[in-house]
C-alpha cells in the first residue's frame, strides 16, 4: 500500500482558455469558427428586417420562432437549475431532481457540478431543450433573501468556481447555458423595478467577479440579464455592464436572454445590449423592434448584430443547417443514471454540523453519535412532516417534477436491517397550506372544450394542475373551456382528512360520485403576478375516510381566464390533502412517546414553500410552525437525537447545542431519503463544507437588509458580507463558512508556498477513509497603512483530497493572480496591492491549520 493514495486535487477554476467563437467545441466536434461565422452570415442575410426582429423576440412561454427557409429551427429554453422541466409546466414529462444549488456548492466540487451538468445536458436532449435557463449566480448577501436556496454561496470564488463547472457540464452535452440573473438579483423584495445600488469595489469584486469567472473561464453561450436595476439602469439596458464590461472586457460573445417580462423598452433594451425578449408573443421587440428602425430609432446594424448572436447560440446548440452543433450527439455523455447522479450528489451536500457522543444510551462508547451502527438499532424513532413529505426541491421557476422521490421515511425503512421497527409520528406540521394531494392518489387531467369533448389526457404527478407557457398537445386556448381533475384516493388512516381546492376560477370536487365543493376559487392578492398566480386561496372540505378504502374524485375547474398577462398561456388547480391530525399539543406528545426508549431518534425539520421559495423574501430565519419546540422536547426525551435540516437556506436552530447530532440536507433533490440513509447509517461521509455562514439569530447577521426604501436598496455594507463582514463583527455566528464535519479526522502536516501556489499534505488520523475540502484563505499582514480596506481574510482556493484510514495526501491549490488585487477607481481597472500576506490552510474560515508567509510584490 503506497503513503499517499486517491489524492484528488480539483482546481476550482480549471484551466484557462482564452473565449471566441468555437467556445465549448470539443477538438474535433463541429466546424471551425470560420465555417460557423460563414453559416450565420448567410443566414442573416436571407433575412428581412421583420424577419430578424421576430427571431428576437419569444413565440412563446419557452420558445424562439423557426425560420425553415433559412434553416432554423425553434431554439427551447428551460428552467432551471436542478433539472430540466421541458416546455411543459407539468409532470406529463417527469424530470430527474438534483439538489438545490446550495447544495451543490456545499459539495466544494467543481467537478461534480459539471458532472451535473453533463446529466443536465441528457436530460435536456431527451426533452428537445437546447438552453438551460441555469445556473444562478447570484450572492447570498442577506439570508433572508428569498432565492438563496437557488444561489450558491456568500464567496464570489466558491460561486464562480461551482458555476462554471456547472456550465462546462452543460455545454459539453451541447446544450447552452444561460449565467444568471446578471446581475444584482440577490433578494426578491420588488425585484421588477429595485434599484440596487452597488459601489464599483463591491460590484466588481463580490456580484460581478462570479459572472466574469464563468464567461473568462467557460464561456457560456448565454446569459440572462436581471430583472432589477443597478446603479439606476435596469439590467436588460445596461450599456456600461453588458457592453462595455461583460463584452468588451470580458470577452462574451453569447445570447443575451432578458429575464421573464424584463425587456420593457424596444429602444433603450437594445442599445443596452440585450439580444432576446423572453417570454413571447408579445414583447418590445419582434414588431415594435422593426418599427422602432423603420421610425429611424435604430440602425438596422444594431439588430444585425442582436440577429447574430441569436444564429451563433442555434448553430451551437445543433438548430442551424449548415453548421454542425459544438458538440455532436455523439460526443454527448450518454448512459448517465440519473437517479445515481442524484443520490451521490445529496449525500455528498449533506453538512455534518455537529456529531459529539451522545451521552447514555444502549450503543454509547465514548463517540459521536453518527454514524449510526444498523447493527446495534432495534427500534427507531423518525419524526417530523418533512420525514415523510420531504422537501426535496425550492419553489417557483426551480420547480420540477420528478417520476419518484425517496422520502426520508423511506429511504431508511429501506436501508435499515430487516426487523428494526421503525416508528413515525409527524410531531409538527409547518406547513399553513395543505399539501398537494400525492400519497395514496391516483391522478389525471382530462382538458375538455365547453361542449365535453375531451382534448387531451394527462397522467398528474400530484394534485396540482398547472400550465405556464405550453398547453399539451391537442390543447389550445381558444378551444379549452373546463380540467378535470380525476382518478382515485385510497386512505392510508381512517379518520377525518381535509381536502383543499385553490384556483382562480370555478371549483367542483366530487366524492366517491357525491358533489362536495362548488364555488369560486381566487387568486391569491400579492405583489408579484407571479406568486399571486402559483399560490391561489384554498378552500377546505372535512371528509370522512377509511383506511385502504378507495374513494373515486373528480376536480372540475373553470378558470376564469387562461392566461397570464398578454398572450402567455396559464392554468393552476389544486387539489390538496391532508392526514387525519391530532391537535398541536397531542402531535408533539406523539412524537415524545416514539422518541422514548428508541435507539435513535431521527428529527427532520424544514421549511415551507410559503417562507422560503422565488418572488418573495423570507420575514426571518425561523423553523416555521412548532418544529423548534419539537425539537426540544424529543431532545429531552432522548439523549440520542439527531436533527435534520431541510432547507435550502440558513434558518435558527436555537435547539443546536441540546442535540448531538445536526446536519443540513438542503433541498436534497429527488433521493433525498436514500441519500439521508447513506449517511446516517455510515455507508458514506456526509461530504459538504458550508457554502455560507449560518447566523445563531437573524439579529446577529451583519447584512440582513433586503427591503428597498423608496425604490432603492443601498448595498451599505460595501465589500463586508458573509464572513467578510463576520470577521469583524461582534458576534460569532452558530457555524462559520466552509465549517462540515465528516466521519475522520484530518491532520493538515505541511504547508509549502510559492509565489503562485500553495501545496498542502494532509493525513487521515482517523479509522474511515475521507474526504477532506482543503480551503486556502489570503489575509495581509503586517503593515497595511496606505492600503485600501481588505476584509481580514479571504477564501483564494480550494481542493478536495481522499485518503485512507493512516494514509496522507498532498494537493497543489494555485494562487491566482486576482486573489492580490483589488478594483481601482477612477480607472476602473484592478490593481495589485503589494505587501505581506499570510497564507492559511483551513478546515474553515474559523478553523485555520497551517499559516505561512508571502510577500506580493
Ligand atoms: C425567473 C428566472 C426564470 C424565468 C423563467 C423568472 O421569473 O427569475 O430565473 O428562468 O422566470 O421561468
Amino acid at each position: 500500500m503506497t503513503d499517499q493514495s486517491h489524492a484528488r486535487h480539483t482546481e476550482p477554476g480549471g484551466p484557462r482558455t482564452a473565449p471566441g467563437p468555437d467556445a465549448g467545441r470539443r477538438p474535433g466536434a463541429g466546424a471551425g469558427a470560420h465555417d460557423c461565422a460563414d453559416a450565420v452570415e448567410r443566414a442573416l442575410g436571407r433575412l428581412d428586417l421583420d424577419g430578424k426582429a421576430r427571431l428576437l423576440s419569444g413565440q412563446d412561454m419557452w420558445s424562439l420562432p423557426a425560420v425553415p427557409a433559412i434553416g432554423l429551427r425553434s431554439l427551447v429554453m428551460s428552467d432551471g437549475p436542478i433539472g430540466v422541466r421541458g416546455r411543459q409546466w407539468s409532470a406529463e414529462d417527469p424530470s430527474v431532481a438534483l439538489p438545490s444549488p446550495t447544495a451543490l456548492a456545499a459539495t466544494w466540487d467543481p467537478e461534480l457540478a459539471r458532472r451535473a451538468g453533463h446529466l443536465l445536458a441528457q436530460e435536456a436532449r431527451r426533452k428537445g431543450v437546447h438552453v438551460l435557463l441555469a445556473p444562478t449566480v447570484n450572492l447570498h448577501r442577506s439570508p433572508l433573501g428569498g432565492r438563496h436556496f437557488e444561489c450558491y454561496s456568500e464567496d464570489p470564488l466558491l460561486t464562480g468556481a461551482i458555476g462554471a463547472g456547472y456550465v462546462r457540464g452543460v455545454q459539453e452535452g451541447g446544450v447552452g447555458t444561460t449565467v444568471k440573473h446578471f446581475v444584482g438579483n440577490d433578494a426578491e423584495t420588488d425585484r421588477f423595478t429595485v434599484d440596487n445600488r452597488i459601489a464599483p469595489r463591491p460590484l466588481h469584486e463580490l456580484y460581478l467577479a462570479p459572472f466574469e469567472h464563468i464567461v473568462t473561464h467557460a464561456r457560456p453561450w448565454g446569459i440572462m440579464t436581471a430583472y432589477n436595476q443597478v446603479n439606476g439602469s435596469t439590467m436588460t439596458e445596461h450599456h456600461h455592464l453588458v457592453t462595455e464590461v461583460l463584452r468588451g472586457a470580458w470577452g462574451f460573445d453569447g445570447c443575451n436572454v432578458s429575464d421573464w417580462t424584463a425587456a420593457r423598452n424596444t429602444v433603450r433594451a437594445l442599445h443596452g445590449g440585450l439580444d432576446v425578449a423572453m417570454p413571447g408573443p408579445r414583447t418590445v421587440f419582434g414588431a415594435p423592434l422593426a418599427a422602432a428602425v423603420r421610425a429611424g430609432e435604430i440602425a438596422e446594424s444594431e439588430v444585425d448584430a442582436a440577429v447574430r448572436r441569436v444564429l451563433l447560440l442555434a448553430a451551437r446548440t445543433g438548430c442551424l443547417d449548415g453548421v454542425p452543433p459544438a458538440v455532436a450527439p455523439a460526443d454527448a455523455p450518454q448512459g448517465i443514471d440519473g437517479r445515481a447522479v442524484a443520490r451521490e450528489l445529496a449525500r455528498r451536500a449533506v453538512v455534518l454540523l455537529r456529531n459529539e457522543p451522545a451521552g447514555e444510551g444502549p450503543q454509547d462508547g465514548a463517540g459521536p453519535i453518527l454514524p449510526l451502527d444498523p447493527a446495534a438499532l432495534r427500534r427507531v424513532a423518525v419524526i417530523g412532516a418533512a420525514a415523510r413529505d420531504a422537501r426535496v426541491l425550492g419553489g417557483g421557476s426551480a420547480t420540477v417534477f420528478p417520476a419518484r422521490i425517496v422520502s426520508p421515511l423511506a429511504g431508511l425503512r429501506a436501508a435499515l436491517p430487516e426487523g428494526v421497527e421503525v416508528a413515525f409520528a409527524t410531531g409538527a406540521d409547518p406547513r399553513t397550506r395543505i399539501p398537494h394531494a400525492r400519497e395514496g392518489f391516483t391522478l389525471r387531467a382530462r382538458y375538455l372544450t365547453a361542449e365535453g369533448r375531451l382534448l387531451a389526457e394527462t397522467p398528474q404527478f400530484d394534485g396540482r394542475v398547472q400550465v405556464l407557457g405550453s398547453f399539451p398537445d391537442g390543447v389550445t386556448r381558444r378551444d379549452l373551456h373546463a380540467v378535470e381533475l380525476t382518478g382515485s384516493f385510497t386512505p392510508r388512516a381512517t379518520g377525518t382528512h381535509t381536502l383543499a381546492v385553490a384556483g382562480a376560477g370555478r371549483l367542483r370536487l366530487s366524492l366517491g360520485g357525491e358533489v362536495v365543493f362548488d364555488g369560486d376559487g381566487a387568486g391569491r392578492e400579492g405583489s408579484d403576478p407571479f406568486e399571486a398566480f402559483m399560490q391561489p386561496a384554498e378552500h377546505r372540505i372535512d371528509a370522512e375516510l377509511t383506511a385502504d378504502q378507495e374513494v373515486s374524485l373528480t376536480l372540475r375547474f373553470v378558470p376564469h381566464s387562461l392566461g397570464l398577462g398578454e398572450g402567455m398561456g396559464a392554468l393552476n388547480f389544486v387539489l390538496g390533502h391532508g392526514e387525519p391530525r391530532l391537535d398541536g399539543d397531542g402531535e408533539i406528545e406523539e412524537a415524545v412517546r416514539a422518541a422514548t426508549g428508541a435507539d435513535a431518534a431521527i428529527v427532520v425539520v424544514a421549511t415551507t414553500e410559503e417562507v422560503e421559495s422565488e418572488g418573495f423574501d423570507r420575514g426571518d430565519l425561523r423553523l416555521p410552525g412548532r418544529q423548534d419546540e419539537l425539537v426540544a422536547r424529543v431532545a429531552a426525551a432522548n439523549p440520542r437525537t439527531v436533527v435534520v435540516v431541510n432547507s435550502g437556506s440558513p434558518v435558527e436552530l436555537p435547539w443546536r447545542d441540546r442535540v448531538p447530532a445536526v446536519l443540513l440536507s438542503w433541498f436534497p433533490g429527488q433521493e433525498a431519503g436514500a441519500a439521508l440513509a447513506d449517511v446516517l447509517l455510515g455507508a458514506h461521509e456526509p461530504g459538504g463544507r458550508l457554502p455560507t455562514t449560518w447566523p445563531a439569530r437573524l439579529a446577529d447577521a451583519p447584512v440582513s437588509t433586503v427591503t428597498p426604501t423608496d425604490g432603492t436598496l443601498p448595498y451599505e455594507e460595501g465589500l463586508f458580507i458573509g464572513y467578510r463582514a463576520w470577521q469583524r463583527a461582534a458576534t460569532a455566528p452558530a457555524y462559520p463558512f466552509g465549517h462540515g464535519l465528516g466521519y475522520t479526522r484530518w491532520e493538515y502536516e505541511t504547508l509549502d508556498t510559492t509565489p503562485d501556489s500553495v501545496r498542502v499534505r494532509l493525513r487521515n488520523t482517523g479509522d474511515r477513509p475521507g474526504r477532506e475540502v482543503v480551503q486556502i484563505y489570503l489575509a495581509p499582514t503586517g503593515d497595511t497603512s496606505g492600503t485600501p480596506e481588505r476584509p481580514a481574510r479571504w477564501l483564494v482556493g480550494f481542493a478536495t483530497v481522499e485518503a485512507g484510514p493512516g494514509e496522507s495526501a498532498e494537493t497543489e491549490i494555485p494562487l491566482p493572480g486576482r486573489a492580490f488585487e483589488v478594483w481601482s477607481e477612477p480607472d476602473g481597472g484592478w490593481r495589485r496591492v503589494p505587501g505581506t500576506y499570510t497564507v492559511e490552510a483551513a478546515h474553515s474560515s474559523a478553523d485555520i491549520r497551517l499559516a505561512a508567509q508571502i510577500t506580493s510584490r
